[in-house]
């Protein structure tokens, strides 16, 4: 029996759980299940990350304290997961005793090994607030392309990536008002000092996925700097111990503590089960000497996988305590093939989804969908109704729903003594141990392959033997009594297997099957001779008008969010080179996309657009991101007006078009010149843009309706 500890990433305690989030909780439930039914010990912790600046200020939006910001939240989020079935062995929180005592013993260790240091650092300060800014807390002119309006850490128009500091006009988005620089003494944990233990850490006993050891080489390559683990006052978390007493009060910034959270909880959990028959020792799992007795398991999103497998892994190593045995990545979720979006109702809440439809549909469909890679992954609703209507009621509820009835009726719900299927029911038992090794290495997708597969065996043997019509010769009571007994007796070996991933169907299954045990051992004991009660629908039908409804009640309950969830604490690179920066840019990018901020028609009824026909286009010297513009909008002097587009376009390309620009936007002062307008062009700024081109029909001056 092995001793295996597993985690998930621990959610912000600013928001609601949604589908995204769910594919990390679903995928690592399912497989602490299986291990459990493989006979194996396993204990599964979690917590709410509770502190930051975002934490805070969401607090105080709402007028309450902190603590009780978190402990509503921590019953939301405990309420989303139950009806998810994600099975915790403790659900906790950072903001705890257990894990102010163990980050200050790993800063500690870390401190007097010589592994931090201090440095001033001058970082943008809002005199109002009295705060120092994250870079999503700062909004400014970008440095490089002078688009307005962009944030602390990189442009969403030319993609640059800076410091807060270097934005141009820069504005607290707290206040409103104009932030200034201000220095301060910043802790730091040396991670560069280890570098060759992370090298082999990362490369070693298999613990990370090879597309993760690809990215960290990168990560290698480009250099690793210090990390600035302290925040100034006012902060929501721990202070930082054994600062001196005549300087201002320093906090852990919350990505040092919230890793901490995994072996608190896990401590509140040892506390709790003392002296019961399943008590936990704390040292066993997280003691340096004992890193051979035990496994201990994280399982992330790709997004951060930085903190996991660089800074996490350094931080136990410096302070004495055993390493992780393994690190599991997954991508992110797409719906219907792209980013979930709140105004197409696919960025849907788990507490709206579990008003619709059942929890267990969707732990099947990611089922059918996860592997062992970090390839994000695709909930399309129409292939979800098909694929769990037809594998889950179609193929594998139908077995029992075929053959229990008979049995029942006929036979007094008694199995026949002996299988008259051997090879097959054989068959079916052996894939259990593929199925088995198909979970432990996370490729649920060809476990549920290999499942459906035993079913169609099933659906292949009752339809050939047809017990429906040979119910009705004469002298084939004991053929229809095999022949169904055959079919539960399978029937029974796909509730075994599919236990990890619908654990209250196949609760209900082992009642009306009479049996009191779904591990993956006691499928070798067939029934035979074994009494069955009558058979009660296990599951509906997903309903194509449910899943609309869901998706209109995503909309309507995603426009009236109150305040909005900011991820400002999120991972902030600040210190780290550049090619980590990127790394970590990416999330702050992601989630604002996921994010839509609304208008409502009032405020886009200000804007007004204007056909404009484009006299001439012209790089700019000094800028490579900018196009300009003379654009003849009806009026009797030309606009001037720049576009940074320069990537997407050559100059002569729009020369003579007629294009669409807004002439009310408040004129702009750049270092080539005033912009008076705004060439409207669509698509990703990163990738492709489009400018909006009219036939050349269009009236110059035109007001778009
Ligand atoms: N609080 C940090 C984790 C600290 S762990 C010591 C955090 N929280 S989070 O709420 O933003 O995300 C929690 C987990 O959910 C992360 O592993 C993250 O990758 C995952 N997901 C969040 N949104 C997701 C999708 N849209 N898709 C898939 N997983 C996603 O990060
Ligand atoms: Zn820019």
């Amino acid at each position: 029996m092995r001793e295996i500890l597993v985690t998930s990433a621990l959610p912000y305690a600013n928001g609601y759980i949604h589908l995204g989030h769910l594919v990390e909780y679903i995928q690592t439930d399912i497989w602490v299940r299986a291990m459990k039914a493989q006979g194996h010990q396993v204990t599964y912790v979690c917590a709410d990350d509770a502190h930051g600046t975002a934490i805070m200020l969401k607090a105080e939006a709402n007028g309450i304290t902190p603590e009780e910001q978190i402990a509503t939240v921590k019953a939301s989020h405990e309420a989303d997961f139950a009806k998810f079935l994600i099975d915790f062995d403790n659900y906790y929180t950072t903001h705890s005793e257990e894990n102010q005592h163990f980050s200050e013993l790993i800063y500690r260790r870390l401190n007097s090994a010589g592994h931090i240091s201090t440095r001033d650092v001058k970082q943008l300060f809002d005199p109002e607030k009295q705060l120092f800014l994250a870079d999503r807390f700062v909004k400014g002119t970008c440095p490089e392309c002078d688009a307005a309006d962009q944030y602390g850490d990189n442009c969403e128009v030319c993609g640059t990536t800076y410091n807060a500091t270097e934005l141009k006009n820069p504005q607290s988005t707290l206040s409103d008002s104009t932030p200034v620089l201000k220095t301060s003494k910043h802790y730091f944990f040396d991670l560069p000092e280890f570098e060759q233990f992370l090298k082999d850490w990362t490369h070693s006993d298999n613990r990370l996925q090879p597309a993760i050891v690809n990215k960290l080489q990168e990560w290698f390559d480009s250099g690793l700097a210090s990390w600035d683990i302290s925040r100034d006052a006012p902060y929501f978390g721990f202070q930082i111990p054994d600062t001196p007493s005549n300087e201002p009060d320093k906090y852990f910034y919350v990505w040092l503590d919230a890793p901490v959270g995994y072996m608190a909880s896990f401590k509140n959990l040892c506390e709790q089960r003392k002296g019961t028959d399943n008590a936990l020792d704390f040292d066993r799992y997280w003691a340096q000497e004992n890193e051979n007795k035990t496994e201990v398991y994280h399982f992330i999103g790709k997004d951060i996988v930085y903190f996991h497998a660089l800074f996490w892994p350094a931080m136990l190593a410096g302070s004495e305590f055993r390493t992780p045995t393994g690190v599991f990545a997954h991508g992110f979720l797409m719906v219907n093939g792209e980013k979930m979006s709140k105004s197409r109702g696919t960025f849907i809440k788990a507490e709206t989804y579990a008003e619709y439809l059942q929890p267990e549909y969707l732990r099947y469909y990611f089922a059918s969908k996860l592997s062992d890679k970090v390839e994000d992954i695709n909930l399309d609703l129409e292939d979800f109704m098909q694929k769990v209507n037809s594998d889950l009621i179609g193929k594998v509820v139908n077995i029992a729903s075929r053959s229990a009835g008979f049995l029942v009726k006929k036979y007094d719900g008694m199995l026949s003594e002996v299988c008259a299927e051997p090879r097959l029911l054989e068959d079916i038992t052996k894939t259990g141990d593929e199925i088995a090794a198909a979970y432990e290495n996370r490729e649920f997708s060809r476990a549920m392959r290999l499942i459906m597969q035993c079913a169609d065996k099933a659906n292949e043997y009752i339809d050939a033997k047809k017990p429906w019509s040979l119910a009705k010769l004469e002298g084939t009571e004991q053929e229809v009594q095999d022949v169904c007994s055959v079919a539960i007796n399978i029937f029974r070996q796909l509730m075994v297997y599919l236990a990890p991933v619908l654990p209250e169907m196949t609760d209900n299954a082992k009642e009306f099957l009479n049996i009191d045990d779904l591990s993956f051992a006691s499928r070798n004991q067939w029934l035979l001779g074994h009494q069955i009660k009558k058979f009660k629908p296990l599951m509906q039908r997903i309903e194509e008008k449910d899943v609309a409804a869901m998706v209109e009640a995503s909309k309507a309950s995603l426009v009236t969010t109150e305040a909005p969830i900011t991820t400002a604490d999120a991972p902030s690179m600040k210190d780290a080179k550049p090619a980590a920066k990127n790394a970590q840019g990416k999330k702050s990018t992601a989630e604002s996309a996921e994010q839509t901020d609304y208008i409502s028609i009032d405020d886009f009824s200000k804007v007004e657009m204007k056909v404009a026909h484009v006299i001439a286009c012209n790089y700019v010297e000094g800028a490579d991101k900018l196009l300009q513009f003379t654009l003849d909008v009806g009026e009797d002097k030309p606009r001037n007006v720049f576009s940074g587009i320069r990537k997407f376009y050559e100059p002569e390309q729009l020369v003579d078009k007629k294009v669409i620009c807004v002439t009310n936007l408040a004129p702009r002062k750049m270092k080539f010149g005033i912009s008076e307008g705004m060439v409207l062009s669509s698509g990703d700024p990163k990738t492709a843009l489009v400018v909006i081109t009219l036939p050349d029909a269009a009236i110059v001056g035109d007001v778009l309706g």
